[in-house]
């Protein structure tokens, strides 16, 4: 790795559809933050007026967030951040956060982390998991289905070991509903 790579933590649709080069890819965590699907999108899994529902990392000081983490070479690197500036432009900013490896011996790392904060114009913030569920259920969005970001993001995470409950309570309640409509 030379000085100026850069690890980039990804905990949404990153984690599943990183769409970049990268040199290296590694199961990673933070600590003090938890995933939640508090993002309104209007560009992605909604449209203006409908907003669907993305997630974003909201701080807990108790929490641990797991994801992955993309090494990006020098070469690569404004490249990168160009694209994933104009993917991430619904709300997200980016953070230098320090990451651990869990499977590479708890070693850390700093890493640049894409976050919509409360003060976005997108942000939804909180509400009851059924409400979040119908909301998601009735989304979509130039990307596609919103539901098909809950089930591809709870698949990643799963493949990953993570124990993520508020996700995994969102997807499940959101495959409930689109089997409710016969989608199965
Ligand atoms: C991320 O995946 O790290 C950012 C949020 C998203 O694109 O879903």
């Amino acid at each position: 790795m030379n000085l100026t790579d850069v690890w980039l933590f990804g905990y949404g649709s990153l984690v599943w559809r990183p769409d970049f080069p990268f040199d290296e890819v590694r199961v990673a965590t933070i600590a003090g933050w938890s995933r939640r699907f508090w993002q309104g999108s209007t560009d992605h899994r909604g449209v203006p007026g409908s907003p669907g529902r993305v997630v974003t990392l909201v701080e807990d000081p108790e929490a641990v967030c797991i994801g992955r983490a993309y090494l990006v070479d020098n070469a690569n690197r404004a490249m990168v951040l160009r694209k994933l500036d104009f993917r991430e432009k619904g709300g997200y900013s980016l953070r230098n956060i320090e990451v651990t490896f869990p499977e590479n011996g708890g070693t850390k790392a700093g890493a640049l982390v894409y976050i919509a904060g409360p003060d976005n114009s997108e942000w939804l913030g909180a509400a009851l998991p059924d409400e979040i569920a119908e909301q998601i259920s009735g989304s979509s969005g130039p990307s596609g289905n919103n539901d098909e970001y809950v089930k591809r993001l709870a698949g990643a995470l799963r493949d990953i070991g993570a124990q993520d409950t508020h996700v995994f309570e969102i997807a499940a309640l959101v495959s409930s509903l689109s089997s409710r409509r016969g989608e199965g």
